[in-house]
């Protein structure tokens, strides 16, 4: 048996954001090979879900994308509501979605400072509230 094996996620259904492509979509490869029932992932565009979607199906993986900014708490609570009704219940969260701005600190803007925090340290807190079990 090996470790992926010994680690089964059967029947359970989980939410990556900023899963298009990158190490969320690897996240879900791994989640998929350990028996993950359903992938849910968002992305900026419906250009980046599409590009996702046609990778999920190539791999074989049950996904379900979304057009979701993190930072946006309206559409961050109807996309939780929509894979609800949609998926079901959300077993796993995995907030991936991020931004790195490779400007050094004295040349940076406050503004894009704050897109850091708000994206990298605001929106994980945004996807967990509706997520989280009461
Ligand atoms: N690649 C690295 O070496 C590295 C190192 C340290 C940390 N990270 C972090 O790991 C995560 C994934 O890295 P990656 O290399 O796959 O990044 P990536 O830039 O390739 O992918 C990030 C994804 O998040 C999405 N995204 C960005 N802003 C978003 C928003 N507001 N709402 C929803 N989705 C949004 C992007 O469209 C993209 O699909 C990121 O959080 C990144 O900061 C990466």
């Amino acid at each position: 048996m090996n470790s992926l094996q010994a680690f089964s996620l059967e029947g359970k259904n989980a939410l990556i954001t900023g899963a298009s492509y990158g190490i969320g979509f690897n996240i879900a490869k791994a989640f998929h090979a350990a028996g993950i029932s359903n992938i849910i992932f968002n992305d900026i565009n419906q250009e980046l879900v599409d590009r996702g979607l046609a990778a999920y199906k190539e791999a074989g993986i049950n996904a379900h994308g979304y057009v979701c900014d993190v930072t946006n708490e309206a559409q961050v609570q109807q996309m939780v509501q929509k894979a609800h009704q949609e998926v079901g219940q959300i077993d796993i969260l995995v907030n991936n979605a991020g931004i790195i701005k490779r400007i050094p600190m004295h040349e940076m803007k406050r503004e894009e400072f704050q897109q850091v925090i708000d994206i990298d340290l605001v929106g994980p807190f945004i996807m967990l509230k509706p997520c989280c079990p009461r």
